[in-house]
């Protein structure tokens, strides 16, 4: 197992073929155009008359102006704010205000395949062709009720995403980073177990006969004494992640407990950057008095919140300033802990390598 913890803490580059989650729908209804910079590429979504959500390179083809500062026009063309090129949703120039009014062939933006799922939309970043089954699946916000689900959050993080990936993957950081929060002296010594699924890794650390943590505690009024902690995180490639998180009677089937499906989805935005959107949504619910529901509602979300923004992100923005300012090659001391991110940084690392192979035509003598 500790041979899979050798893939340096700074393997770069993306995975372009693949989704990538560009923010809530709900976000991109505020407005006519909503720009997103997702893997350093600048994009702009609309959503025609006809119901049909469009995302176009962000850059006009004249002299680089941001489309998204622009106007939508009759709800299909979007005009650049410089000098009025409009454009259409296949990316195409359809209207030169001036002079005779020409059109060069050039005068076109890149499309990019959109997909409108699970509360959110979803971007194709690469060439091949997009394949629909391949959006992580977080269906269990299809049909959340509403009460037990927390908002539909964002943060932008100054940091590489593979960092966030790490900490989302190790959570051993819950019992000292947020201590008395989600985690507590009971749980450090969790057996942590590492299974791959499909391409999937999955994280399950498992403390037993623990006193459950303060949210959980009020999530069960009349929990057990001792409880089992259980933590299970799934990364789904490149950089989505969904966690079961809960407590339940000592040596019982974590699912008869209680306790909220954390979602995380991860975008980069540059390589120092990253777009983080995160909800929850409880399950086993063991409360039925609506003014205590509600209290919960906004406690999860607060409580989470406060945990990535207050105490995940600092560390996580120092490290990454750390690693950017560092006169030599920072090699991490390896624990048992770091099985999860070896592995998935591992698949990842494989996955990207092997894109980059598919890109290099190789050379034919003549
Ligand atoms: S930069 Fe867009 S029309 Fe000139
Ligand atoms: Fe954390």
């Amino acid at each position: 197992m500790l041979s899979d913890l050798t893939q340096p803490m700074t393997t770069g580059g993306f995975l372009r073929n693949a989704w990538y989650m560009a923010g809530w729908v709900d976000d991109f209804c505020q407005a006519p155009l909503t720009h997103r910079t997702m893997l350093d590429e600048p994009i702009v979504f609309f959503k025609t008359g006809s119901g049909q959500w469009v995302a176009l390179e962000d850059r006009c083809a004249h002299r680089f102006a941001p489309l998204s500062q622009g106007h939508l026009l009759e709800g299909c063309r979007v005009q650049c704010p410089y000098h009025g090129l409009e454009y259409d949703a296949t990316g195409a120039c359809v209207n030169n205000p001036h002079g005779a009014g020409r059109i060069p062939p050039s005068a076109r933006v890149k499309v990019w395949p959109v997909v409108e799922r699970h509360r959110a939309l979803w971007v194709w970043m690469g060439e091949q062709t997009p394949q629909p089954d391949a959006i992580p699946d977080y269906s269990i916000l299809d049909h959340a009720p509403t009460l037990h689900s927390t908002r539909l959050d964002y943060l932008s993080i100054r940091a590489n995403y593979r960092l966030i990936i790490d900490n989302l993957l190790d959570l051993s950081h819950t019992s000292y980073l947020h201590e008395g929060l989600i985690g507590n002296a009971d749980t450090v010594r969790s057996d942590t177990q590492c299974e791959v699924e499909g391409s999937d890794v999955i994280v399950t650390r498992h403390a037993r006969d623990a006193s459950a943590p303060a949210i959980f505690a009020q999530c069960w009024p009349d929990h057990p004494p001792r409880v089992d902690k259980v933590t299970r995180m799934r990364w789904m490639a490149p950089s989505s992640l969904r966690l079961l998180s809960c407590i339940c009677e000592p040596g019982r089937d974590p699912m008869t407990g209680t306790g909220f499906h954390a979602l995380h989805m991860l975008t980069p935005e540059s390589a120092q950057t990253t777009h983080y959107f995160f909800t929850a949504v409880r399950f086993g619910v063991k409360t039925d008095d609506l003014a205590l529901d509600l209290e919960l509602q906004e406690k999860i979300a607060r409580m989470r919140r406060f945990a990535f923004e207050e105490q995940d992100a600092p560390v996580i923005e120092a490290q990454q300033r750390y690693l950017d300012c560092a006169n030599r090659v920072l090699e991490p001391v390896l624990l048992e802990i770091d099985v999860g991110p070896a592995r998935y940084r591992r698949i990842l690392a494989q996955r990207i390598e092997a894109e980059r192979r598919s890109l290099i035509r190789p050379v034919v003598a003549r």
